[in-house]
């Protein structure tokens, strides 16, 4: 059973193929509409988010499947003491394909394990988030029209973003990235995805704290929020928030063909000045994720012998 739990799950030229799909899909949307007719995706939310359940759910919707699902812990066994190795079992039982999203690294992992329908990770602790990875890469091509020779930074969170380790992972097989790590000290990339990604590949990078003084070189932003969530005291986190603001002003000396990515919610990391910017690519970025999530279904269920 294929599932989709890192991203390295998926090869480069999977990759690839799901872009092209995502593509059509945009080009054809009729030919997509009744594509999961009659299948179930059960969204298995154990933690907040609007953005990826809503994108998954809007996905399936629109390719005429169906989903069942819950968006909170406390509205589903869990708050009984059901382990996620029973829940991915029953859920088997009645739905073709799951998304989790699960506050506990690994747990995603877990349901795959006892599963017998696809599993795909939407998003555990400040481990991995696969599918926001497959949305980054593809507004990456479409704006930059490449995935390889870009010099990439990523600014915020880098210790907790897990959109961050995966977005990183998921570039490091590509020729000639470069990437400008950009963090206040406490939050920079954990060491872990340093040593098995960047330095295992000899991809190059720098961490700095000084976002203004990066701007120049860079092809791609990758801007992220401090991961509230994810501290263990408020006081840490009300010191850290605010340590990047990009403004219209900041953005004086960056490139022209700069794309400006974000995987929101934003909180204050970017000026709703720069919304209008050509630049700014993180509503396109939305929209792009939810044809990925369509081009996943598709294969995971094809692959699992349910279409
Ligand atoms: C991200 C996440 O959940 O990790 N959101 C998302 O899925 N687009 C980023 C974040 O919460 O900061």
């Amino acid at each position: 059973m294929r599932h989709l739990i890192d991203i390295l799950d998926l090869s480069v030229e999977e990759i690839a193929e799901l872009m092209d799909v995502a593509s059509d899909i945009i080009e054809n949307p009729g030919s997509y509409s009744e594509a999961c007719r009659g299948k179930k995706l059960a969204t298995l939310f154990f933690e907040p988010s609007t953005r990826t359940r809503l994108s998954f759910e809007a996905a399936m919707y629109e390719l005429g499947g169906h989903v069942i699902g819950f968006s909170e812990a406390q509205s589903s066994s869990a708050s009984k003491g059901e382990s996620v190795a029973d829940t991915a079992k029953v859920i088997s039982c009645y739905a073709d394909i799951i998304a989790m999203r699960h506050p506990k690294e690994g747990a995603p992992l877990v349901a795959a394990m006892n599963a017998s329908i696809p599993v795909i990770n939407a998003g555990d602790g400040g481990h991995n988030h696969p599918t926001q990875t497959l949305a980054d890469l593809f507004t990456i091509r479409r704006e930059k029209g490449r995935l390889d020779h870009l010099t990439v930074g990523l600014c915020g969170d880098l210790k907790f973003g897990r959109t961050v380790h995966s977005l990183i992972t998921a570039l490091s097989r590509y020729e000639g990235l470069r990437f400008v790590l950009i963090s206040p000290e406490e939050l920079k990339l954990p060491s872990y995805v340093k040593k098995e990604v960047l330095k295992a590949r000899d991809i190059p990078y720098v961490q700095t704290t000084d976002l203004e003084g990066s701007l120049p070189e860079l092809d791609i932003l990758y801007m992220t929020r401090v991961q509230r969530e994810r501290f263990f005291n408020e006081e840490d986190y009300l010191r850290l928030k605010d340590s990047y603001i990009l403004t219209k002003d900041r953005l004086r000396d960056a490139r022209e063909d700069l794309s400006i990515l974000h995987p929101l919610p934003r909180v204050n990391e970017i000026s709703v000045a720069i919304d209008d910017d050509p630049r700014a690519c993180y509503f396109k970025q939305v929209l792009y994720g939810k044809y990925m999530r369509m081009a996943l279904i598709l294969k995971l269920l094809k692959e699992a012998g349910r279409l």
